[in-house]
């Protein structure tokens, strides 16, 4: 790459388009309140620029698409299964490799195997979905991310570190009821930070000690090497691969969503190095996922994802990837709106608590952010924060660490001049912040009640 010029441009050009849909002001409105307030439940073509999240909604390239004729769709042993195997082994080389259709499958047949009342499972930070199968098996979930993690405006190069002295303390106590530590990375509930090579080792030394596997809940492990490449002393010169196998040679095992860095619109997978645990595991997948040759995938799935795992290691997708979510970050930050800094990975994540003060966190000023972005400017963004963690195994409901509403950016999907139109309508809405209403819940689901909850504005 020519270091002469520094305006960072998209790493690819424009193959095949989709049409956006333009709405009104007053059809958005509309659409909200039928919703119930609950941006899950719009339809997505009234939706313009769609920033719910990175999973499953990038563009893939012409040589996934190309991949998918190759698609093999054979029962078992099929020649696709191998493909995506080698892929997976070729970053991760850990001894077994379970497909599943997406990450919270692989997170459920494991928390199945290893969780259970009276177990314990720490992590920097729970994504939503792997906390809800940690307690659905009864088990608990405990955050252990280092401080500077909960506070949105600190500065630190790896904010989703986790706590080392926390964790040796909690393993010196519990260690026995510990079956798995687990390291999210990068922590997408804490601001899509990054985490050190050098916490890495440190959590698998501490792991090592006590004899507890250490496993990583990897989607945003490319993003995550390129953050490692970039901040972390030594690093700059190691192919971004490299790093990789190194992160995952110090782990026992891993949890994947693969409709992440590795650019499928489905799939996931669990690999380990036990062989009684993946025996186990198996058997799992076997009742509800599929065989264990393709695990809920199609054979055209496995081939998109062996291709999609070549593309997202590359240097010149990352630094654009890297540098196109900062540009959208610096530009609110820039233009005083509060965000989580330093910027992460696959999203800006507005602080909400800042923004909008004057409404408590149980009347959910994330969830009143997200419908006004919706409102003005068709943009859908997710609230992580009260809505999402506020309910407590326990049936209580308490504020969340922090009140974010995180603008995701799908991979390889949206120009400079969508992002620059996001950056107007968040900067107008902010302006009017303080004549935002709070919210109240009308309706709540039992588990991961943010999908399908419905709400009304408190007048
Ligand atoms: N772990 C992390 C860190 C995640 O971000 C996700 C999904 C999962 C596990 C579960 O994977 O969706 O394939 O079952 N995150 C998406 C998001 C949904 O919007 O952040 P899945």
């Amino acid at each position: 790459m020519d270091q002469t010029f520094t305006t960072i441009i998209e790493p690819f050009r424009i193959h095949s388009v989709e049409p956006l849909r333009m709405t009104t002001a007053e059809e958005r409105s509309f659409a909200i309140e039928q919703a119930g307030f609950n941006l899950f439940n719009l339809h997505a073509e009234d939706v313009l620029i769609d920033l719910l999240t990175d999973s499953g909604t990038g563009a893939m390239s012409r040589d996934q698409w190309a991949a998918i004729q190759h698609g093999d769709e054979s029962y078992a042993g099929s020649p696709s299964w191998f493909r995506f195997e080698a892929a997976v082994k070729e970053l991760f080389p850990f001894r077994h490799v379970i497909p599943t259709h997406q990450g919270r499958a692989a997170e459920r047949i494991l928390f199945s195997v290893v969780g259970g009342p009276g177990k314990l499972v720490p992590n920097n930070t729970h994504f939503d979905t792997t906390r809800a199968n940690v307690e659905f098996s009864g088990a608990e979930a405990r955050d252990l991310v280092i401080p500077e993690g909960h506070d949105a405006a600190t500065i630190h190069p790896f904010k989703g570190n986790m706590d080392l002295g926390a964790l040796e303390t909690l393993l010196q106590e519990r260690a026995a009821t510990i079956p798995v530590v687990f390291l999210t990375i990068t922590n997408n509930s804490g601001g899509g930070q990054p985490v050190s090579l050098a916490n890495i080792r440190g959590v698998s030394e501490i792991c090592r000690s006590y004899g507890v596997p250490f496993f990583l809940d990897a989607c945003r492990f490319a993003e995550n090497a390129w953050f490692i490449h970039e901040r972390e002393e030594g690093q700059s010169q190691r192919d971004i691969s490299d790093i990789v196998r190194e992160i995952a040679s110090l782990a026992d095992g891993m949890t994947m969503s693969a409709k992440k860095d590795p650019f499928g619109n489905i799939g996931g997978w669990l690999a380990l190095n036990d062989d009684d645990l993946a025996e186990k595991c198996r058997n799992m997948l076997i009742l509800t996922e599929g065989f264990p040759t393709y695990g809920g995938l199609t054979g055209r799935d496995l081939e998109a994802l062996a291709q999609g795992l070549k593309e997202a290691v590359q240097p010149d997708y990352l630094r654009y990837r890297i540098r196109s979510t900062a540009y959208l970050g610096d530009a609110l930050d820039a233009a005083g709106v509060p965000v989580v800094k330093p910027i992460g990975g696959h999203a800006v994540y507005v602080d909400a608590k800042a923004l909008l003060s004057h409404i408590p966190p149980l009347q959910y000023p994330g969830q009143a952010l997200a419908v006004a972005l919706y409102k003005s400017g068709g943009i859908r963004s997710c609230e992580i924060g009260t809505v999402m963690f506020g309910r407590q195994p326990d049936g209580t409901e308490a504020p969340a660490a922090m009140e974010l509403v995180r603008l995701a950016i799908p991979r390889r999907t949206y120009t400079q001049s969508h992002i620059d139109y996001v950056i107007e309508v968040v900067t107008s809405v902010a302006k009017d912040a303080a004549s935002l209403p709070g919210y109240r819940m009308v309706r709540e689901p039992q588990a991961l009640r943010h999908f399908t909850a419905q709400f009304e504005p408190i007048a």
